[in-house]
C-alpha cells in the first residue's frame, strides 16, 4: 500500500524546486540585467558632454547615433572627413582647436543649432546643414535635441577610439568609402 504522504511528499518536492529555480533565475535576470550594459560599456570610452563633465554612452544609443550619423551627416562627413573642406574635420584634434572647441557633446549640438566659421566669428547658417533654417534642410526638422546629442556621442566616439577617423589632409574623399 502507498504511504499517503507520497503524494504530498512529492508535491512538496516540487514546489521546493519550483522555489529554488525561480530564485535562481530571479537572480540570473537580476545579475544579466544589471551587470550586460556595464560589460558593454566597459568598452565604450566615455566622451566630454561638456568641457567639465562626461557621459557614456550606452551600445544602444551609438547605434541610433550611427544611423541618423549616416543618414544626416555621412554624405559629406564619411569617415569623420569634411568634404570639400578636409581641414575642418570631426577628428578630435580639428574639434578642439575650433573657436569656440567642439571636442564635447554639446558643442556639437550647437554647432548643428548654429553652425559658425571654425575662428567662431561667422554664422555658417546659409551653408551648413542646421536645425534652425529647417526650408533649406527639411530633413533635419525631424531630429529633436536627444537625437543630436546621440549623433555627437556618436561623432566624439569615433573619433576616440578609431583610428583614422577624420583622415589626413591628403586623403582623398573616396579612399573613405570603407568607412560606410
Ligand atoms: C553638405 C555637406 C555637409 C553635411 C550634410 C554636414 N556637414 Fe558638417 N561640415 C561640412 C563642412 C563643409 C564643414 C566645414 C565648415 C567650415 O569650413 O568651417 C563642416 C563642419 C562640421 C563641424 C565642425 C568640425 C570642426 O572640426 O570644427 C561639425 C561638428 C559638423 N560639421 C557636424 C556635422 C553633423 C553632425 C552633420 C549631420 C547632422 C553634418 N555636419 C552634416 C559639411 C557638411
Amino acid at each position: 500500500m502507498f504511504s499517503k504522504s507520497f503524494p504530498f511528499q512529492s508535491l512538496f518536492t516540487l514546489a521546493h524546486r519550483r522555489f529554488l529555480t525561480s530564485i535562481l533565475v530571479a537572480l540570473v535576470a537580476m545579475f544579466g540585467w544589471g551587470l550586460a550594459p556595464a560589460l558593454a560599456a566597459k568598452d565604450i570610452p566615455a566622451v566630454a558632454l561638456s568641457p567639465t563633465e562626461t557621459i557614456t554612452f550606452t551600445e544602444r544609443e551609438l547605434a541610433r547615433g550611427k544611423k541618423l550619423f549616416n543618414a544626416n551627416c555621412a554624405q559629406c562627413h564619411v569617415g569623420g572627413q569634411t568634404y570639400p573642406n578636409p581641414d575642418v574635420s570631426l577628428k578630435l584634434s580639428d574639434l578642439e582647436g575650433a573657436t569656440p572647441p567642439r571636442d564635447n557633446v554639446l558643442a556639437i549640438v550647437d554647432y548643428i543649432k548654429n553652425p559658425v566659421t571654425y575662428d567662431g566669428v561667422e554664422s555658417l547658417l546659409e551653408y551648413h546643414p542646421n536645425t534652425q533654417l529647417i526650408s533649406e534642410y527639411p530633413r533635419l526638422r525631424n531630429l529633436n535635441d536627444e537625437d543630436l546629442k546621440l549623433i555627437a556621442g556618436y561623432i566624439l566616439v569615433q573619433a576616440k577610439t578609431l583610428p583614422g577617423w577624420g583622415g589626413t589632409k591628403s586623403e582623398s574623399h573616396s579612399d573613405l568609402a570603407g568607412y560606410l
